[in-house]
């Protein structure tokens, strides 16, 4: 059998949709569309929302909270909704749906997408890979900002300010996206927000003096991630409302 074991082809049928957890953790929204089989991140990428308590005709998926749609063959967002969905390669074999082998968080996330093999194999070596269980803090604020963090699988949870006074800082679920970036920027040696697992995850953390190395000796490939990076940032100040 190839791949990881998500269900039976029968457990979803035509113009249905159905949450599967796979071995390793990660759970999937997987949706028949006519007969054709996708497989997509689970809760939504605006809120902790189930997708699969969404809306489903076929074609586009609506999720009912706040109404985000997106196209089932893509994941590509239409109308009010600001994100893609991640896309999981499904295999179909007889009657059943596996998972089909996925590239490593460093590929698929977009950080370091378009980054020459030499420079990914060398920022592949600098990343040590940590299981955590849910409710472990990875970082809370004040805390030395060394590392940048890229999420595999699992789901990770920040808020801003301290003890009682904290506000949501959202939440990441996608295989590859990056956070912890204060560790990439000059200037910034102290953590201001806390990410926490609220599920068991698994995340490279890269030293970023380490990181900002490798991109040195790679112009092109640093000149892609810085602007990568203020891309995020811009992104995530305008979605926090901060900016
Ligand atoms: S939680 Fe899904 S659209 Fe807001």
């Amino acid at each position: 059998m190839a791949g990881k074991f998500v269900c039976r082809v029968s457990d979803v049928p035509p113009n249905s949709l159905k949450e599967c957890e796979v071995e390793g953790g990660i759970r999937l929204l997987i949706a028949n569309a006519g007969g054709e089989f996708f497989g997509y991140q689970a809760m939504c990428p605006h809120q902790d929302v189930s997708l699969c308590e969404g809306l489903f005709d076929g074609e586009t998926l609506t999720c009912h909270m706040h109404l985000w749609q997106w196209s089932i063959r893509t994941g590509e967002p239409i109308g009010l909704a600001e994100a893609p969905l991640e896309r999981f390669a499904l295999s179909v074999e007889a009657d059943t749906i596996n998972l089909a082998g996925q590239g490593s968080a460093l590929d698929v996330g977009e950080l370091f997408r378009g980054v020459a093999a030499g420079t990914l194999e060398k920022l592949a070596a600098l990343a040590r890979a940590e299981t955590h269980a849910p409710g472990t803090l990875l970082y809370g604020p004040g805390d030395r900002a060394e590392d940048l963090f890229v999420l595999d699988s699992g789901r990770v949870e920040f808020s801003i300010g301290r003890d009682t006074r904290t506000a949501p800082g959202g939440f990441m679920l996608r295989k590859g996206e990056a956070f912890g970036w204060a560790a990439m920027l000059d200037g910034y040696t102290e953590r201001i927000a806390s990410a926490r697992c609220i599920e068991s995850s698994t995340v490279l953390r890269l030293n970023g003096k380490g990181v900002t190395g490798i991109l040195e000796a790679d112009p092109a490939g640093g000149f892609i991630v810085m602007k990568r990076l203020a891309g995020m940032i811009a992104r995530y100040l305008a979605v926090s409302g901060t900016q």
